[in-house]
């Protein structure tokens, strides 16, 4: 017994099509007219658009940041990713100094297994860099992990050297896997973030001073330098800069390659957010993430990169952290406030309603960035990012007549805030199918199940082979 979806506007990053969907195990196996099979469902999804579900290649759910942990963990950070459109998740575990990486993967897998909603993967966050990493990153290659991060900033905590960057860079490349960097210079930061305290300057609106642009500019430089040395492009992480936007385009035109992603938060909000409000000068601190947010001339620049093919990639950098008791613990100083911001939830929506609907970009762009692209970048291609026979029934049924209210009593995510209060977007995720399960139905949850299992990834180099470069 299959479901066949009848008569909705199936997008894809090339067109957009009217056409029926029959899914049968999991599977989309057939596309067309007239596909019903005596004993199958068939869903009138007509007026609806059918947009492969969204893929979120940059999270950190039941993330450990020292003072405290994540106020979503893989159970519900996933369940308002399906929520909100996303069936896959790729999230960034984060290696402990002197551990081995299948030690690391090991303990992702107890946070894990068993506990996601949606499917997932992880990228490995690398700490440090010693010669026995080469070898163990073939090890998580074979493991169907074939991506790796490293920070060049957070100081004497996530922070690497660029003499680690390059030997990093240069087994990825051997390996023909992705390696993804968070710019900024975190020496320069530390700098900065001694000089305020000591001026006595306290407040959430300080985080965004002590890392300006220039300081992501500056890391964006150097790891533009250490990937034309080795020859092999980089993937840089929730880039939130025009500045560094027009490097990259710049170093393009001589033959770098670089992959960017971006984040609805560097296209929405800006630094205004950190003014705080009349009643409450410290809710500056919903919005301490790094980057940090910039301005209306860097978000339009944004835009215009994805407009252009200059970005790749929308992702969220969710991570969140209860404004009540874990923002606090920043209260009298700004650089002790856990950093990250929820999103996961509302950036399908968001991009659909400020992006599409504004007329800034294609829903065609929309499914490139959030999905498409993603997965022929992690390896999960075709399986998944494409509504195609032989693909994961990975569905959302997108109504563009509905218009909805976000609020943070209305969201799946675990969190007591979002950045995005009382955002009116025109459209709602009304449905959203899992490998052919309905997950969603009028925008809620439906399954008690945690029904997502782990996806083993392909390496770049070998999709690149079979798919041109992205
Ligand atoms: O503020 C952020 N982005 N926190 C999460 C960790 C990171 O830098 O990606
Ligand atoms: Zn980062
Ligand atoms: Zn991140």
């Amino acid at each position: 017994m299959g479901i066949v979806l009848k008569g909705g506007t199936i997008v894809s990053s090339k067109d957009s099509y009217i056409a029926d969907i029959r899914i049968e195990n999991g599977i989309i196996k057939a596309m067309g007219e007239n596909l019903e099979v005596d004993g199958d469902e068939v869903i009138n999804v007509s007026g609806r658009y059918i947009l492969p579900g969204g893929i979120d290649a940059h999270t950190h759910f039941d993330l450990d940041v020292g003072v405290t942990r994540t106020a979503d963990n893989f159970e519900t950070g996933t369940k308002a990713a399906l929520v909100g459109g996303t069936t896959t998740i790729i999230d960034y575990a984060n290696h402990i100094k002197g551990q081995r990486f299948l030690d690391d993967l090991r303990y992702y897998s107890t946070l894990t297994d068993g506990r996601c909603y949606c499917d997932y993967s992880y990228h490995l966050s690398i700490t440090e860099w010693n010669q026995d990493f080469s070898k163990e990153m073939g090890e998580m290659v074979l493991r169907g992990i074939p991506s790796f991060k490293m920070y060049m900033a957070y100081k004497d905590t996530l922070q690497v050297e660029d003499y680690e960057i390059e030997e990093a860079l240069r087994k990825a490349k051997e390996l023909g896997i992705i390696l993804s960097f968070h710019c900024e210079d975190g020496d320069e930061i530390v700098k900065n973030v001694s000089n305020l305290l000591l001026e006595g300057k306290t407040e959430p609106k300080f985080h965004e001073i002590s890392r300006g642009d220039e300081v992501e500019l500056a890391a964006v430089k150097r790891i533009l330098d250490i990937s034309e040395k080795v020859d092999y492009p980089v993937y840089i992480v929730h880039l939130s800069t025009k500045k560094a936007l027009d490097e990259i385009i710049r170093r393009r035109k001589s033959g770098t390659k670089v992959i960017i992603e971006t984040c609805p938060q560097y296209l929405l909000l800006n630094k205004e957010a950190y003014k705080g409000k009349v009643d409450d000068d410290f809710n500056g601190a919903k919005y301490v993430m790094s980057p940090p947010l910039r301005s209306k001339e860097d978000n339009n620049a944004l835009w215009k990169g994805i407009a252009n093919r200059d970005i790749q990639i929308l992702a969220t950098d969710h991570c969140s952290f209860n404004y009540k008791n874990q923002k606090e613990i920043g209260l009298k100083d700004f650089s002790k406030i856990p950093n990250g911001a929820p999103g996961v939830e509302h950036r399908m929506i968001l991009l659909y309603s400020f992006g599409v609907r504004e007329e800034r970009i294609s829903i065609n762009k929309l499914v490139e960035i959030t999905s498409e692209n993603a997965s022929k970048i992690f390896g999960l291609y075709p399986n998944k990012g494409v509504i195609a026979e032989g693909s994961d029934g990975d569905i959302l049924v997108l109504n563009p007549s509905e218009e909805e209210v976000i609020t943070w009593q209305n969201q799946t995510q675990n969190v007591d805030y979002t950045p995005y209060e009382g955002y009116k977007v025109k459209g709602k995720i009304e449905r959203v199918f899992l490998r052919g399960k309905e997950v969603v139905k009028d925008g809620k949850l439906l399954s008690d199940k945690a029904f997502g299992q782990f996806v083993s990834r392909k390496r770049l180099r070998d999709e690149v082979q079979k798919y041109g470069e992205i």
